[in-house]
Formats: structure tokens, sequence, C-alpha cells
């Protein structure tokens, strides 16, 4: 395969920079075509490739060699279904799907198919400070993690936004990294929500998680902290510890005081993170050796489930133990 094409669904603001990246930053891939419910969106983000509201039709094309899903959660479990049936490789934005059942459907049908096609876009195993983190924890000088700390920060949350949201959009994330990271699977969760809560929403949370392993991962989840978009992790070690440097690239010297800077969202701070990931993604389609720490669509799985008896915990406050269903095989 010289290069693969590529269609992108949703062109908001996830899909635009899906299909920017795919035109301009990724070697080895063709933009080949845009879909999104609204036209003139599919369109800017196209260029020159092809512009539709008919994401199937997008899926059917023959050009569309693999496709790339950022189009709203809900449509994520069938459009991800169109793509094994067509036999095309798909990378999903999280969620895989918007609830176990579903995502249930998506590991059973790409087994039917015999081959892995499903890839989940938890972009930050690609993103180089996790990385270098992990490839520290990995090299075993820093001996057993005891606790690794995270923190999500948001600027402001929008108008709509809910606890659940915090956790299905927000903690989803730190839930895929941190197992990720730690090589591990959680065992129980306890939820500390902040007392002052306004509009029904707890803002922030805690999430204290128990690890199979015997580590513990406290998770705030603030999504209006104000100041920027900001996401940090440490972990303690049994001999020394491991952190995240601050996320900009230089630091001011000014008037007597040190400032580094906040972007105000996600795609700043992860750029390289999803250029990374595409080009991964792409690699593994055209060498047919998938990346090593791609997110699969069990991994996905895995993110929804613990999501939704973490969104229950919200209300009961009690330690929950966490389980998952069985891997059909
Ligand atoms: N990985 C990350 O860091 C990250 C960050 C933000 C959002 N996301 C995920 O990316 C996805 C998109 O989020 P966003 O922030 O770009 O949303 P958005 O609202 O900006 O864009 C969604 C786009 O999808 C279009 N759309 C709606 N229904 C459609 C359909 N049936 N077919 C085709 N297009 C349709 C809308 O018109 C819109 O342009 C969501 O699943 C979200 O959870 C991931």
């Amino acid at each position: 395969m010289t290069t693969v094409g590529v269609g992108v669904i949703g062109a908001g603001v996830m899909g635009a920079e899906h299909a920017r990246l795919l035109a301009s930053e990724v070697s080895g891939a063709r933009l080949v075509a845009v879909a999104d419910a609204d036209l003139s969106r599919a369109r800017a983000a196209a260029g020159g490739a092809m512009a539709t509201t008919d994401a199937e039709a997008l899926i059917a094309a023959a050009d569309v060699e693999a496709v790339l899903i950022a189009s709203p959660d809900a449509t994520h479990h069938r459009l991800v279904l169109a793509a094994i049936a067509a036999g095309k490789p798909v990378l999903c934005e999280k969620p895989l799907a918007s609830n176990t059942a579903e995502c249930l459907e998506i590991v059973a049908a790409e087994a039917r198919a015999g081959r892995e096609l499903v890839q989940t876009g938890f972009m930050r195993r690609f993103d180089p400070a996790y990385r270098e983190m992990k490839a520290a924890l990995d090299g075993g000088e820093l001996g057993r993690v005891r606790i690794l700390h995270c923190q999500h920060r948001n600027a402001a949350a929008p108008a709509w936004f809910t606890g659940a949201m915090a956790v299905t959009n927000s903690l989803v994330h730190e839930i895929d990294i941190c197992r990720w990271l730690l090589s591990t699977e959680y065992s129980a969760v306890t939820v500390i929500p902040c007392p002052s809560e306004e509009g029904g929403m707890s803002d922030p949370a805690l999430f204290v998680f128990e690890t199979e392993t015997g580590s513990l991962v406290s998770v705030e989840v603030f999504m209006n902290a104000a100041y920027g978009y900001h996401v940090h992790a440490e972990a303690a070690c049994a001999n020394g510890t491991v952190s995240m440097a601050h996320q900009g690239l230089t630091r001011t010297r000014l008037n007597g005081a040190e400032a580094g800077y906040f972007p105000l969202n996600w795609i700043p701070r992860f750029r390289d993170a999803y250029r990374i990931q595409n080009q991964a993604w792409i690699d593994g389609i055209r060498s047919g050796v998938l990346p090593a720490d791609r997110s699969t669509a069990w991994d996905g799985l895995v993110a929804t489930c613990l999501a939704e008896q973490i969104v229950e915990a919200l209300a009961t406050r009690q330690r929950t133990r966490l389980e998952l269903p069985a891997r059909p095989v």
C-alpha cells in the first residue's frame, strides 16, 4: 500500500483537527473524504477532498481505505460497526460507544471479522510526556508505584455539562492512561465530590482508585478551574518519584516573576499526541504491524464500562468494586 485513503466523519473541533493532521502532517495518508451532518463544516475541513453529509456513503466509498470517526459519541457504535462490516480499519474518538453493551457488540463484531480493525482514540498513550513517564516506571529503578496522582483541569465547563459527563468525557481519559501507565486493572473506586455543589454538579471531584497490583490512583477532575486546561501526573514510587514537567515549551521571567502558560483547551496540549497517534495508526495499516501501545476495542470497552460504574458511584458515594465483563474470545 503506497498511501492510505482516509475518510473523516465529523468535522467539528476534533474532526477538523484530525482532517488537518491527515492532510498535512501524517505521512502515508491521503485525506479523501469528510462527512458531517453540516455540509459547510465538511467542506471547510475537506479542502480539496470529497465533502458529504452521508457518513455511511463515506465508509462505503472505494477510495476510503480507512475511517476516522470524530462525530458525536452517540454515533460511534453504529459507524464503527459499519466500518467493521466494510472490512476497513477504523480509528474512533473516545468513547468507543455509549455503553458497555454497545462496546461488547463492537468487540464481538471485530472478533467475527477475524482481523483487528478498531483503534480507540485514547491519544494520551502517544503523548511524549506520558511515554517518558511510562518508560521511567517500566525501567524498574523507581520501584513499585505506591500512588499515582493525576489532575485533569478544564478552564470552564459548558453550561450543559453534568457531573456524569465529567466522568464520561474527562475522567475516561484518566481511566485509560493510568491503567496503561501502571499495566494493571482497577479493583475499586471511591468518589469524593466537593461539598460545595452548584447546579447539581460536584466540581471538583476526587476519584481514588485501588489497582489489582496494590497501587493507589488519585484523580482530581476540576471542570471549572478557571486558569486554563491543565493535565498533570506524578507517580510516587518505592524509591522516588516521576512527574510531568510544566507543559509549556518556554517560561518567561519578567518584572520579578516567572511565568509558564496554559492553553484554553486540549488541542494545543495534546496536538503532538493526536499527530503521533494518527501517524502510528497509518503506519500500522501500511505495514501490517499495529502500534504496540494502541488502545484497542477492548480498551475502549474497559473505559466505557468503568465510567458507567463510576457514574453510579457518584450518586451512592460508596466505595465501589469495579468489575469487567468476560472478554469474548
Ligand atoms: N480525544 C480527545 O481528546 C477528545 C477531545 C474532545 C472530544 N473528543 C471526542 O471527539 C468527538 C467529537 O467531539 P467534538 O468536540 O469535535 O464535537 P463537535 O460538536 O465540535 O463536532 C461534532 C461534529 O459532528 C457532526 N455530526 C453530528 N452528527 C453527525 C453524523 N451523524 N454524521 C456526521 N457528522 C455528524 C456535527 O455537525 C459536528 O460538526 C466526540 O466523540 C468527543 O467525545 C475527544
